[in-house]
Order: structure tokens, then sequence, then C-alpha cells
């Protein structure tokens, strides 16, 4: 039932081809430049006319979340906040009519999550469920949504539920924010061309996987690590260290690169790996510069690039290259690192990344 993989983590890593595609299947046809989501086009205006959208989810579908406040911010010119569900809901939050929930959860019975969007409804407001299970309490609460289409994930940590969630995030922003004009036909186009080249070049990542092995074998020891990036890659970091503390139980913190400054640098020194996820997009100088900032501190940093950034590869002890792509479906990609070094450092270590210590597949208890 692994499909000859040892693990379902490795799997279902490796699944992501497979399973981005599915979930663009029947929906996004790049020639002719139609997104077709009919969940979604049934309040395509009123999504369109929000003031307002609220996400809300837990853990890595959290993550999705922040990855799409940039996308629908950038390309739809809707105010968009993120919100962890648990806190959403017991805070008493100000909820109008016409605000747009979209609650993102693989499971579809994350017990905050539902709360959240129970309580939020009641109020008003029109729920979007972005789920995996179909037929789940979130899917069935939902006034409408996609699904991720991701099949059955069953190792603990979630990996291609993820990507699944940004292909269909990414699908409603292209799909309103051309509606809506904020988004003009060139661009729109090329998007779609991006979104669709996405199943081919995680292909091409996954290829290095025996770089990535190897790396994981040098820092399987390290007590810490720190990951950073910006813009998009900035969630990307999150989710890298999140991946990292639950399969290998090494203590990891994910950070917008900038911040860094702020206080984590103190902890810098030769012991510490530095993830930074720095693929080229309008971001990248800014990261090149945290990046010499740390390589000065003598941390030993792990850089996910493009092929042919010579810049960044000069500073960095360890590199993992993935192929160009625009910045709004870089994610997609430079997640799978993030995923591949936890699973081979909890490998190294010895332990059942499958199964992690204290972690239940869904949260249905608060
Ligand atoms: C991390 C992980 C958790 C879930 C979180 C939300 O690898 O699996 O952080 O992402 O519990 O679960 P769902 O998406 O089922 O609502």
């Amino acid at each position: 039932e692994k499909g000859g993989y040892d693990h379902f983590m490795l799997k279902e890593i490796f699944e992501q081809p497979q399973t981005i595609y599915d979930c663009l299947r029947g929906r996004l046809d790049a020639q002719a430049g139609t997104i077709t989501m009919s969940g979604i086009q049934k309040y395509a205006e009123q999504i369109s006319n929000a003031n307002r959208i609220i996400i809300v989810a837990c853990g890595t579908s959290w993550h999705a979340g922040l990855v799409a406040e940039y996308i629908f911010e950038e390309l739809c010119r809707i105010n968009v906040e993120v919100e962890y569900a648990s806190e959403f809901r017991y805070r008493n939050p100000v909820i109008n009519k016409g605000d747009v929930i979209i609650a993102i959860s693989q499971s579809g019975e994350t017990a905050d999550t539902l709360v959240a969007i129970e309580n939020a409804k009641a109020k008003g407001a029109l729920i979007l469920g972005v789920v995996n299970v179909v037929g789940s309490s979130i899917a069935r609460i939902s006034d409408a949504g996609a699904y991720t289409h991701a099949g059955p994930e069953i190792g603990v940590a979630s990996t291609k539920a993820f990507t699944a969630q940004l292909a269909v995030l990414t699908m409603i922003a292209l799909k309103i924010g051309y509606e809506k004009g904020t988004l003009d036909h060139d661009r729109y186009m090329q998007l779609l061309q991006e979104l669709d080249a996405i199943p081919d070049k995680v292909t091409e990542v996954l290829r290095s996987k025996d770089n990535i092995q190897a790396i994981a074998e040098k820092y399987k020891d390290a007590k810490d690590a720190l990951y950073l990036g910006r813009g998009y890659n900035f969630p990307v970091a999150l989710e890298g260290a999140l991946k990292l503390k639950e399969i290998s139980y090494i203590h990891a913190e994910g950070y917008p690169a900038a911040e860094m400054k702020h206080g984590p640098i103190a902890l810098v020194d030769e012991d510490l790996p530095v993830v930074f996820v720095a693929t080229k997009d309008s971001y990248h100088e800014k990261v090149v510069s945290n990046m010499q900032e740390i390589k000065a501190r003598k941390g030993k940093i792990i850089a996910v690039i493009n092929e042919g950034d010579e810049q960044s590869s000069a500073l960095a002890q360890d590199i993992i290259t993935i192929p160009q792509a625009d910045e709004i479906v870089a994610p997609m990609l430079s997640a799978i690192p993030m995923q591949l070094l936890a699973y081979y450092i909890g490998i190294a270590k010895g332990y059942d990344v499958d199964k992690p210590r204290n972690l239940a597949k869904s949260v249905t208890v608060e």
C-alpha cells in the first residue's frame, strides 16, 4: 500500500506531480484561458466585491493560507487576514455581512476550524471551504468551495495536501482577479501557463532527492535550525520549520528573513544551520543581503535557489536547486525540499516519520 516506498510520507511527497495535476485537471485550461470551478463561480461576484477575506486554518493549512494572502492581495486587491482558527473562534472577532471566510483543512474535521466557521456563518459571512476529504464536516458546513483532490493523506505530517491547497487557492485568486479586472489578460494568461507547468517542475525538484538526503546526513545532529524567506517564500520557511520539528524533533523556527535582525540573529553561530528559501523573485536581492548577514556570523547556509543563481550559491554551504517559476506559483516548488529535508533527517535519526510522537492526523478535539 506504500507503493514501493519505505514510508507514506515519502510516497505522498513523490505523488505531488500527480496530485497537483489531479487538482488542476478539469479546472484549468491554459490554452483556452479558463478556470472552471462551479462552487466558486456561483459566488464569484460576492467574492470579488468582498471588503475582506478572512482565512481560518491550523498548522500546515494555515501556512497555505499565508501564501494565499500574498496571492489574493496581489491579484485581487482584496484585504486578506489569516487567522489561527483556535484564536479566531475565541476572541469575539469582528465579522461583517459581506466578509468572505475561507477555511482550509486537509481532514475537514479540525475542531477549531469547524467551530470558527460555524460562528462566522451564524454572523452572516459567506463560507468557502478548501478541503481534501470529500463529505467531511468542514466541507458540509461551507456554502461552497473547492476540493483539493490530493487523495488520502496517511502520513501524519501534511505534504501533498499543502501543495494541492496552494494550487486550489491560486486558481481561485486567478479566477477572481481576472473577473474583477485587477488582473490583466496578459498576466492572467501567463500565470495559467505557469500553473500548468508546475506538475512537471515538481518532478524535476524530486530529482534532487539524493542531494537533499546527503545534506540531511550532514545536519542531522543539529540542535536547532532557522528557516528564512521573504514574500511568497516566507510561509514556506514557516512550513519548513514545522516539518522539521514534527519529523526530526529538532527545534526549528521560521522567520521572515528581515525579521532576523530583530532578535533571532543572536542565535547564529557556526553550529546553526540556516535554511534560506531564496528563489528568484521580486524579493531576491533583499534575501541575498540577509544571507550575507548570516554568513558574516558564520551560520551554515542551506539555500534553496534557482539553477544558475551564482550569487546565492557562493554564500551557501549547501545548495538545493529547483526550476525557475513565477513567484506566484513558486511555493509549490520550494515547499518540496522542505518536506524532503525533514523526511531524510527524521530517517537519519531513526524516527518513525509516518507517526511522529504526540501527534494525531486530525485534531478533532480543541
Ligand atoms: C502538519 C500538520 C498539521 C495540520 C493541522 C491542520 O504537518 O499536519 O499542522 O496541518 O492539524 O489540519 P487540517 O488541515 O486537517 O485541518
